[in-house]
């Protein structure tokens, strides 16, 4: 019986080796009719590549962690007729250890992605892909398609959550007969990596979808903005582009109608604000990536001056399931004003980081325990970053919110492009809000004055506050510049810039009160104001901190207790994840 070997081969898998992995695959089995290797995305187990799926008998039996180095035995056992059940991450006929991680999932908008081999077409047909743009072309109006999107709810997955129906209404409905698509696949938030692996895994989901929008507001024309640093990603959308076009599903007269639509894929050169759709649009048309004031939206005057609709790589990748099974097939997923799933990365200080989609109106808490396998090193969860340096910090107290835009909203964070960044205990609040401000501080564009300067001075304040020398004024202050900034950007990036710090000042108030009147980082993580100590009964004098230390602080003779010097001490922390007997403590 021939067996198939599905290996994970998008970014992530390639970065954990999946690539050394593949290549030992060749050297062992090429020429052996017993086994056909084939390349797949992402099945969002990032936490456990490189991934190998064993397809025999139409049973798929996951292995995780493959590395080379396992390959012969792992190839062994498979031409025995048996597996490797310890290796096993996901079996056919029983739950095992990972299941979890899968069974909170509905894949919608991700269903291909770590099942077909995304550059290859006669994949992406097999699974039945094309039928949604076969069924609009041959059977639907274009009214008839946005009105099984309004009935889905979709709301736009690239952060704001405006009805993705009633965009398409405003663009089809624009006077103009030259009209443009965009597909916004810049995704700049730190931690978020769902749009790279979507175009990564499944590239004609999202054309597919592209097209069908085109058809039904009546574009001609549209553009993939996709960051120059996603070189795969770009790689095998213009792949699938021409693919596409070969076939008759993109290009002149598709499928044999009169509908014509021709991509392109345009390299963002990675700028934050670039994602912001006006920005976008400048730099498309080749013009310094800088928002401008809306309205007129670009559902009027887009590209050129032309009504465009811009969504989101994950909206797209939404529409083909849509249009397939129906706008009610989709809404019945999720909560009275989110419907459907969400695509999620899940970053940070949690046991299994990876892409999941879930059905909206999910806790935070079902996120963390039951997919994420809680937090590393049996720690205890304590916020949740969610929407990047537009968003907010969501405490432990709060993670039993429903996840739709109001809910989310309410705490002060955005349920965003999705992506969900973990804390831990050890984490410090105020060095968390200083890192997003000191994000946007680098990405605003310089346009409007409080973006600009406002970030940057509350960016100050916040240096100040976690090097110890904050004063009683600054909380005040920063909540002045908080309100100023909103008020006076022209963009959501200057506008959402302080919801990282007025979060945590909302719920972690007490830990910028202990930075500041006690001179105390309580999670102690702000370097001025921890030092490391020796704890005399605990040394036995070993020596290894003295060997670990990079600049001689830490210093001592053999069998006996060690001393480090504070004043040399950078606090780097090397020696106290080296020492075995737990003798060198922060304070
Ligand atoms: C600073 C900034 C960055 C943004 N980055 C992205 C992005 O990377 N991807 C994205 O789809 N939307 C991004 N947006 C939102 C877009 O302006 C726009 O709302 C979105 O692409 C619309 O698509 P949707 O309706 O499908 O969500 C950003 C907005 C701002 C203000
Ligand atoms: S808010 Fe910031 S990023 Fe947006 S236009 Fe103004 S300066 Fe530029
Ligand atoms: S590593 Fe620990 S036990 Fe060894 S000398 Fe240093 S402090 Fe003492
Ligand atoms: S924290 Fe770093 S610099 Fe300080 S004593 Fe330990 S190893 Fe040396």
């Amino acid at each position: 019986m021939m067996k198939i070997l599905r290996i994970g081969y998008n970014s992530c898998g390639i970065a954990a080796g999946a690539e050394e992995t593949l290549n030992k695959l060749h050297e062992l089995l090429d020429g052996n009719s017993d086994f056909e290797i084939r390349k797949t995305g992402c099945n969002g187990m990032c936490y456990l590549e490189p991934i190998i799926d064993v397809i025999e008998e139409e049973k798929v039996y996951t292995y995780g962690n493959l590395t080379a180095d396992k390959v012969q035995k792992f190839i062994d056992a498979l031409a025995k007729g048996t597996h490797l059940e310890d290796w096993i991450i996901l079996h056919p006929d029983h739950p095992t250890t990972q299941s979890s991680y899968q069974d909170k999932q509905v894949k919608l908008a991700t269903k291909n992605i770590g099942v077909i081999d995304p550059e290859n077409v006669d994949d992406y047909v097999a699974a039945g892909g094309y039928r949604a743009l076969e069924k609009v072309l041959k059977t639907m109006d274009r009214q008839d398609v946005i009105d099984q999107v309004r009935a889905s709810g979709l709301r736009g997955r690239g952060g704001a959550g405006f009805s993705c129906g009633m965009k398409w209404q405003f663009a089809k409905d624009a006077p103009g007969e030259e009209k443009y698509m965009i597909c916004n696949g810049d995704e700049g938030d730190p931690g978020a990596f769902m749009d790279r692996s979507t175009l990564e895994g499944d590239p004609h989901g999202v054309i597919e979808g592209m097209t069908i929008g085109a058809y039904a507001v009546g574009a001609q024309v549209g553009f993939f903005y996709v960051r120059a640093e996603y070189p795969l990603a770009v790689k095998r959308l213009r792949l699938a582009i021409n693919q596409a076009e070969a076939r008759g599903y993109s290009g002149k007269n598709i499928l044999g109608t009169d509908f014509s639509f021709t991509l392109h894929v345009i390299e963002g050169a990675g700028a934050f604000g670039c994602g912001e759709e006006t920005a976008l649009i400048a730099s498309i048309e080749g013009k310094r990536g800088m928002p401008r004031t809306r309205p007129p939206f670009p559902a009027t005057q887009g590209i050129w001056g032309k009504p465009t609709n811009n969504n989101n790589v994950e909206t797209y990748a939404n529409i083909p399931y849509i249009i397939r099974e129906g706008g009610a097939a989709f809404s019945k997923y999720g909560t009275d004003m989110s419907k459907g799933t969400k695509v999620f990365a899940l970053a940070g200080k949690i046991n299994r980081g990876g892409m999941i989609e879930v059905p909206m109106g999910i806790t935070i808490n079902e996120i963390v325990n039951d997919i994420g396998g809680g937090i590393i090193n049996n720690g205890k969860c304590k916020a949740v970053q969610m929407g990047g340096p537009s968003g907010g910090c969501i405490p432990s107290h709060l993670h039993d919110t429903p996840i739709d835009y109001e809910n989310i909203t309410a705490t002060g964070a955005i349920v965003g492009s999705g992506g969900m960044v973990f804390m831990d205990q050890g984490t410090c609040m105020v060095d968390i809000a200083r890192y997003f401000l000191s994000f946007t501080v680098e990405e605003s564009c310089g346009k409007c004055t409080f973006c600009r300067v406002g970030t940057k001075r509350m960016l100050e304040i916040l240096e100040r506050i976690t090097a110890g020398e904050g004063t009683e004024e600054d909380i005040p202050l920063l909540q002045k510049l908080c309100d100023a900034i909103i008020k006076g950007s022209l963009c959501g990036l200057g506008q959402t810039a302080p919801n990282p710090v007025l979060t945590t000042l909302r719920y972690f108030r007490d830990e910028y009160e202990a930075h500041i009147r006690e001179k105390k980082c309580p999670a102690k993580k702000c370097k001025a104001l921890i030092t490391y100590r020796v704890v005399a009964d605990k040394c036995t004098g070993c020596t290894l901190c003295a060997k670990t230390c990079p600049v001689g602080a830490a210093t001592g003779e053999r069998k006996q207790v060690h001393q480090i010097d504070d004043e040399l001490c950078t606090r780097c922390g090397f020696c106290k994840d080296a020492c075995k007997f737990d003798a060198i403590i922060v304070e």
